[in-house]
């Protein structure tokens, strides 16, 4: 059978991974996929100019000519950002060419219009390379799982955040010393922020939860808060009270609705999941059939994301000759199956708290804040009173910091106990709340 040929949107980082892999493993890959599958063309920047010479891909500055071109029969996109991505992406399914796509923030903000646009002309829209980079996390939770109800899924899904949180805890070392080195390391996205404040974690919490709940693409539904507040000081006292912060997507289907979250977390620090570490990403899935499953390894990087890339270039040229209709659906749910469940505002979110708060070093102050809980029934976990610590001139300071653990309340019901401790003359400075999850 002639072989499958593939063009390259994009031949910098990820696209330089998916032509070595193919290249190197050509055998091993057309034994599995049936076929053999050569990269034909690329279109290219300023990158990987020479491995396409060595490899005899020809190149193009021109993406529109990949996916206008009749002998490519599979389009990868790697070139990230929305547009032309999109653009470029629609044109190709028009053309009826089949689509792998490592656009994380392109599917979770326009995937509901590619998926739909894919349906209609027949053709498959992957995805694997979007989430976690090498973990086969898509393929894990879409077919894998097919048997069972999801109930929950919590994961570590933006490396650079994760590099950031592992040395501030491991080496006590300052949050934006620690960015310079993580984005050296070439993981971090073109804009930081991406990164740091969530973005990406909250595009790939996204994909995540559709694909686990059979719900529609709803990014601007996903709560977002970054680590760029994590201090030193919350990573030390989480620590002592044996907990590790890790910044977690969360998606949990209740009976009332959807949580999608993504933040700061504490978590018992013997849990597999808080001893994730540095680049790496996690996603643990709770079903009720099997019970706890957690799926671990880079969540970036050349040949690992390649490798997501081409095992969707595998799936497609076994699935081609197939009936459309017998597919596996985008979103692992057949498409008129999609559940209208809605995705809960924040203040309807459960969780257990973590929360500082400096307080003046007096006398009834303790007893003025737990009056504040007892009145709104929070239950109280912990307690961790600090001594007052020295100022510059070996002085004790007049404020210490008390850090509580409160059991799951509702989120509502929190941030009017932080409005009422805030207005206590006796409380000084903003009071810290970070969410905490057992995972048990
Ligand atoms: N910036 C992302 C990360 C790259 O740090 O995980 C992979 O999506």
């Amino acid at each position: 059978m002639k072989p499958v040929n593939v063009g390259l949107l994009g031949l910098g980082t990820v696209g330089q991974g998916v032509a070595q892999i193919l290249d190197r493993n050509a055998v091993e890959i057309a034994r599995r996929a049936g076929r053999g599958i050569r990269v034909t063309r690329a279109s290219v920047r300023n990158q990987g100019k020479n491995l396409a010479a060595s490899l005899d891909i020809s190149t193009t500055s021109d993406p529109a000519e990949l996916v206008n071109d009749p002998s490519i029969d599979i389009i990868c996109e790697m070139m990230g950002g929305e547009q032309p991505a999109l653009e470029l992406i629609l044109k190709a399914i028009e053309n009826g060419k089949h689509v792998i796509t490592a656009n994380k923030a392109l599917i979770a903000i326009h995937g509901n219009v590619i998926f739909e646009a894919a349906r209609k002309r027949g053709v498959i829209v992957a995805f694997e390379p979007a989430v976690a980079g090498g973990i086969p996390i898509i393929k894990a939770i879409r077919e894998g799982l097919a048997a069972n109800r999801i109930e929950w899924l919590a994961g570590i899904i933006n490396g650079t955040g994760n590099f950031i949180l592992s040395e501030m805890a491991s080496k006590g070392r300052k949050f934006s010393d620690v960015l310079t080195e993580a984005q050296a390391l070439g993981y971090a996205e073109a804009d930081p922020e991406f990164d740091v404040e969530g973005i990406d974690a909250a595009h790939k919490l996204t994909i995540l939860a559709s694909i686990a709940f059979g719900i529609p693409l709803q990014f601007d539904a996903v709560f977002t808060e970054g680590i760029s507040k994590i201090s030193r000081k919350d990573v030390a006292y989480a620590n002592e009270l044996g907990y590790v912060i890790k910044h977690l997507g969360v998606a949990k289907s209740r009976d009332d609705g959807i949580e999608l979250r993504v933040h700061p977390t504490l978590i018992p620090s013997q849990r597999l999941i808080a001893n994730v570490n540095g680049v790496m990403n996690a996603v643990l899935v709770q079903s009720d059939a099997v019970g706890p499953t957690m799926y671990y390894g880079p969540g970036a990087g050349s040949e690992p994301t390649g490798s997501a890339v081409v095992a969707d270039i595998v799936d497609v040229v076994r699935a081609m000759s197939a009936d459309p209709n017998q597919r596996v659906p985008h979103l692992a749910f057949q498409f008129k199956e999609l559940s209208d469940k809605p995705v809960l505002p924040s203040h309807e979110f459960e969780s257990a708290y973590y929360l500082r708060l400096e307080a003046l070093d007096q006398p009834g102050v303790m007893a003025d804040v737990m009056a504040i809980f007892g009145e709104l029934e929070i239950s109280i976990e912990a307690i961790l009173q600090k001594e007052a610590l020295l100022d510059a001139n070996g002085v004790a300071e007049q404020s210490v910091p008390v850090i509580l653990l409160t059991r799951r309340v509702k989120e509502g019901l929190i941030q009017t106990a932080i409005e009422r401790i805030s207005a206590l003359k006796s409380v000084i400075d903003e009071v810290v709340m970070l969410r905490v999850e057992n995972l048990g």
